[in-house]
């Protein structure tokens, strides 16, 4: 957990608390074309943001995205380059396999290059030149992946010939840069859309997230063919920050259903398998032989950690070259339901996303959450609660879940073991708000609603949109919003969720004092959300609450003195006692 007092500003180097490896800072160099394109479209829709204009542009389906993504990533290579390269020879060299789609270059203990073929067969023409590394010492294990090491056959007659690699810096911006940008913003609402556009994962950061599943999935169908692992979380759910961790799902079910409907016949052919006493001895299996697989042929894989007593058995790695911790489980599709859920939320009305993201930083610069699991609240947790809140105002931002199923149509209908995971999954089809609140007035109200809600009766309910009363006892109560009997935030123990009511109640208080005094732009003061993301600022403003209310017992010395000092002829006898008011 950072120390408290360490600002938030740039609360992103945090997953490399929870990583065996240091995690790199990755470093955009080049793009091509269709990359930049796209990084253009995400600014311009970024800009509609901030002038509240909504972009009517068709939006894509969670499961079309995956596809196109998946399929992007299965045509794309990972290339561990000399650092001192020539741009131009690079790609006329990789063209001699076919047409490259788009590259670019980043750094992270090295120079990498991310190289899209239009082709899947550019791969195997790749793969087929490619040599497996002689050792002196040491002994190579002869995995043939897509993940290659560039070498020069004669680096001194080409270094005179190198073109520099035009760089352009992509990690998140530093605490003092973030604060600047917070300080100039022209108002809140523009602040929490600069938070946003900063922190939010880049274009190449995704398809560094497909690629790095991809290159799993590789491994893991060497064990099981037509095994597909996808990601999934915040990686996917439209709310991943620059540096959050890669959740993975090793998808076995496709396997051996996709024929079956094709056979005729009086017969049925089956596999055959081997049994286990139940479906979690099987995914602890499966994952033991995955994990010892990555731990040994899986190159750029290190820190290998096999995690199968967890509720949810997974194995967790680093992956050296894009520099992801990453999370590999099995059997845990609704899971991946969610995320399609959060997706669709957060891509619905551009408030959201904004909010949350300015949530997350905010409880992450006041030690609210860690990247070490423990007794504080979720980043997935806060994200329910923004839901929640934006469900709940008048007229509702976001719809709930109940109503999202009244939209489905027959092919939305999705049942996971037992539990009904249905919902309209084309987000064309629901009709956007009509609440105009601006995101300043949002986030006020979201600290006022949290600071003064009866965590004490009430539970959050995003399907149906309304608290009801707790069924347990926990301090804190999100339904899962598909395993309905489950409460994603079991492990927030009272103190940290009266530590996260005591933030939101100052926090709502130094807005409601903002409008007030807000600095000049020209000032340099922090302000808004800037003053909200130091972990002083609120400090401060809880000494001096503390310093306001005097403690009881000071209390009651105070009242036992001014009897002292009183007149007797103002003390009240009764029978022979006195009775003192402690009423302070
Ligand atoms: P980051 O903090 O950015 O990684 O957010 P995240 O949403 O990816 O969270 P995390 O990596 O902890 O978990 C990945 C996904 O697992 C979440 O998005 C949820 O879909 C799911 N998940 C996490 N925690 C819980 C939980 O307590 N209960 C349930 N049912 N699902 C959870
Ligand atoms: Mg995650």
């Amino acid at each position: 957990m950072a120390a408290r007092g360490v600002g938030m500003l740039a609360c992103l180097p945090l997953c490399a608390q929870r990583s065996q490896v240091l995690r790199p800072t990755h470093r955009l160099l080049s793009c091509s074309g269709t990359v930049a394109a796209d990084v253009k479209r995400e600014e311009q829709s970024s800009r509609n943001v901030e002038t509240g204009s909504e972009d009517r542009t068709p939006k894509k389906k969670f499961s079309e995205v995956q596809k196109e993504r998946r399929e992007q990533a299965q045509r794309t290579v990972l290339i561990h380059c000399p650092n001192k390269i020539s741009e131009k020879k690079f790609l006329k060299y990789l063209s001699q396999h076919g047409r490259i789609n788009s590259h670019f270059f980043y750094e992270s203990f090295g120079l990498y290059a991310v190289v899209e073929f239009s082709q899947k067969e550019s791969v195997t023409s790749l793969q087929n030149v490619t040599r497996t590394p002689s050792m002196e010492t040491e002994a190579a294990i002869p995995f043939k992946s897509r993940f290659f090491n560039l070498k020069m056959k004669n680096p001194s007659s080409q270094t005179s010939e190198q073109s520099c690699i035009q760089s352009s810096n992509h990690s998140p911006p530093s605490n003092k840069k973030l604060s600047e940008l917070l300080c100039y913003a022209e108002s809140m609402d523009d602040q929490l859309n600069t938070l946003l556009k900063e922190f939010q994962l880049t274009e190449e950061d995704i398809k560094l997230r497909y690629l790095t599943c991809s290159l799993i999935e590789d491994l893991a169908a060497a064990y099981f063919q037509d095994c597909t692992v996808r990601p999934f979380g915040s990686s996917v759910n439209s709310f991943g920050k620059l540096g959050c961790d890669l959740d993975m799902f090793l998808d076995l079910d496709e396997i051996g259903k996709l024929n079956t409907n094709k056979t005729s016949g009086n017969f049925l052919m089956e596999f055959q398998v081997k049994n286990v006493p139940s479906e979690r001895i099987a995914t602890q299996k499966i994952l033991s032989v995955i994990g010892e697989c990555l731990d040994h042929f899986g190159p750029g894989c290190v820190g290998v950690q096999k995690i199968l007593n967890a509720r949810c058995p997974l194995v967790r790695f680093s992956h050296q070259a894009s520099g992801f911790q990453c999370d590999l489980t099995t059997n845990n599709r609704i899971a991946l339901k969610s995320s399609e859920l959060l997706y669709i939320y957060g891509t619905l009305d551009s408030r959201v996303r904004a909010l949350v993201f300015s949530i997350r930083c905010w409880a992450r610069a006041h030690s609210l959450t860690s990247s070490i699991p423990g007794s504080w609240i979720t980043n997935f947790s806060l994200t329910m609660m923004v839901i929640f809140f934006l469900q709940r105002r008048s007229p509702p931002i976001l719809p709930t879940l109940d109503y999202l199923k009244t939209l489905a149509d027959a092919e939305d209908k999705c049942i996971i073991e037992g539990h009904n995971c249905t919902f309209i999954r084309d987000l064309n089809r629901i009709k956007p708000s009509g609440n105009t609140e601006t995101l300043e007035s949002l986030l006020k109200e979201f600290f006022e609603y949290f600071g003064n809600f009866a965590f004490n009766k009430n539970s959050i309910n995003i399907r149906q949109g309304r608290e009801q009363n707790k069924p347990e006892s926990s301090p804190l109560h999100i339904q899962n919003p598909f395993e309905t009997s489950l409460n994603i935030s079991k492990n927030v123990n009272q103190s940290q969720l009266q530590k996260f009511v005591d933030l939101a109640r100052e926090s709502a208080w130094i807005l409601s004092q903002e409008d007030k005094d807000r600095p000049s732009p020209s000032s340099n003061q922090p302000w808004g959300l800037a003053t909200l993301l130091q972990p002083s600022v609120l400090s401060s403003v809880s000494l001096a609450k503390k310093k306001r209310k005097k403690p009881a017992s000071e209390r009651i010395k105070n009242l036992l003195e001014s009897i002292k000092s009183s007149s007797p002829e103002n003390d009240t006898h009764t029978n022979g006692k006195r009775t003192v008011s402690t009423q302070a």
